[in-house]
């Protein structure tokens, strides 16, 4: 990407205002295809998921590291290889409807989203210690599969809490832009900005008041809140300059939300 482009994208927020948490969010089971295919179906433009590393080194879509809470059984989710995750159950603990939806491998997630149009927020989630190969993994995955894309808004965004996983993402996959992920938003939030080169900060929008709203958006860069259920709290996080929200509850705050 050039510099030029980056600074453009700074400035503005040049992607859907309101995205799908996990894919699914409180509609159908988090992080799996049949989230993406709810988020699709309800119209949602842009959706976020979580993606980390399975034993034999291939990205899946994933929030935790143990098993237990979306996927059957306990442990290290780390221990499991793509295809043995890819034949666990990630959708029975939400409703039996969605019994045997398995978890999903990022390029059959990437692939799926590309061809319907629905743009990505990846939030790199490494596995502890695994910050690193993560990125490096996902960001070179994710530049080749947009490589064939010039218009930048139409790239992904990554995002991630791990400082060393935006650093090595941005070494393997400079085309592909960067947010900070941060829970409270950090007094030094704009000298991470910089030195990370990205182009977003999303923090939890508990979190966050509309003067610290107001120095980000001076300050050029785009702005994520996470995550917004309540269509009121979505109003005023709006009305505080806010690029964008994530929310479980796409059911009331939908692509077409004002
Ligand atoms: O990217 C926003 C949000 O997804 C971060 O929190 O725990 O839901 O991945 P979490
Ligand atoms: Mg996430």
């Amino acid at each position: 990407m050039t510099a030029g482009a980056n600074a453009d994208l700074q400035t503005r927020w040049p992607y859907p205002r309101i995205l799908a948490h996990r894919g699914g969010g409180a509609l159908a089971p988090e992080n799996t295809m049949a989230g993406m295919r709810e988020a699709h179906a309800r119209r949602m433009r842009g959706v976020e998921f979580d993606v980390m590393l399975a034993a034999d080194g291939i990205p899946i879509l994933m929030h935790d590291t143990e098993l237990g809470r979306t996927v059957p059984g306990v442990g290290d989710l780390g221990a499991f290889d793509s295809e043995e995750l890819g034949r666990m159950d990630a959708g029975a603990w939400f409703s039996p409807h969605f019994q045997g939806e398995p978890v999903p491998r990022l390029e059959d997630a990437v692939q799926w989203l590309r061809r319907h149009d629905v743009w990505m927020n990846i939030e790199i989630k490494p596995m502890p210690g695994h910050d690193v190969d993560t990125a490096e993994v996902v960001g070179q995955m994710v530049q080749d599969l947009f490589a064939d894309v010039s218009d930048p808004t139409r790239r992904p965004l990554f995002s991630s809490f791990s400082v060393k996983a935006l650093d090595a993402a941005r070494e393997t996959a400079p085309g592909i832009p960067r947010g900070l992920l941060v829970e409270g938003v950090p007094p030094d939030w704009e000298s991470r900005l910089r030195s990370l080169g990205c182009v977003s900060l999303h923090c939890r929008h508990d979190r966050l008041d509309a003067g610290l709203a107001r120095h980000i958006k001076t300050a050029g860069y785009g702005l994520m809140c996470y995550t917004v259920n309540d269509p009121a709290r979505a109003r005023e996080l709006f009305s505080w300059g806010v690029d964008a929200l994530c929310t479980d509850r796409y059911d009331v705050i939908g692509a077409d939300f004002r």
